[in-house]
């Protein structure tokens, strides 16, 4: 399938059927986010994977009884890290060091270039890597509709109450946005069968000759 005829046929689906993902289609959606890009390849969130039905009853009511969140096979929730450490800049070096079999001291360059991050305040860098967690979203999207599976991204929950409830501030994060994973309901979701709307790409795209 044509990335374009894809993009046609996903939509945010308001109501899945419950029917679950096999785990080679969920493999290959997170393959694709842990191979979306990052500023510098940081990749400063982690992605909760949440397929536990007890667990997405108590996360409905926190985004607004949508009801695709028991719908889905799974929810990916994208956790941010609240804060940039040098501790995080040194384990990311490492492992280029590791992954490229190359000294720590040739990539000195690259660090003193991701510590600049550092002289940021916490919440500037927040906002910064949700921003990154928003571009793995986007690839997560795309990868779900190349392999048929419907997705929803959510921004309509209590990130407070997300974050307590899955215990997020002790691993260093707070929760960005959510995506449901799973297949629609043809019967029950208005959305169905109504027309994609996008602005008209002469006001979306200005071409500067
Ligand atoms: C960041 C983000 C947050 C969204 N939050 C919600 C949400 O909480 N609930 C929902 O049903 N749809 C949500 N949407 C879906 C949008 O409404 C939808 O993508 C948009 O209307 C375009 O329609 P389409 O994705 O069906 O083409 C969200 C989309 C994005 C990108």
């Amino acid at each position: 399938m044509s990335i374009t005829t894809a993009l046609h046929w996903r939509y945010a689906t308001k109501r899945m059927n419950g029917a679950k993902v096999p785990t080679t289609k969920m493999d290959i959606i997170l393959d694709a986010i842990s191979l979306a890009p990052s500023s510098f390849g940081l990749q400063p969130y982690s992605v909760l994977v949440i397929e536990n039905e007890a667990m997405l009853e108590k996360i409905k009511p926190i985004a607004m009884m949508q009801p695709q969140i028991t719908e889905a096979s799974a929810l990916l929730v994208f956790a941010v890290w609240d804060k940039i450490t040098s501790e995080k800049i040194d384990t990311y070096i490492n492992r280029i060091a590791t992954e490229r079999n190359v000294t720590v001291d040739s990539l000195n360059q690259v660090k003193e270039i991701i510590e600049a991050q550092l002289k940021n305040s916490d919440s500037d860098n927040f906002i910064w890597s949700s921003k990154q967690a928003y571009i793995a979203l986007g690839v997560a999207l795309v990868a779900a509709a190349e392999e048929q599976i419907d997705s929803t991204p959510m921004e309509g929950f209590d990130k407070n109450l997300l974050d307590v409830l899955l215990n997020l501030e002790e691993k260093g994060l707070r929760s960005s946005v959510i995506m449901a994973l799973g297949y629609r309901d043809t019967k029950n979701d208005y959305l169905v069968n109504l027309k994609k709307v996008r602005r008209e790409k002469e006001k979306l795209f200005i071409t500067l000759n």
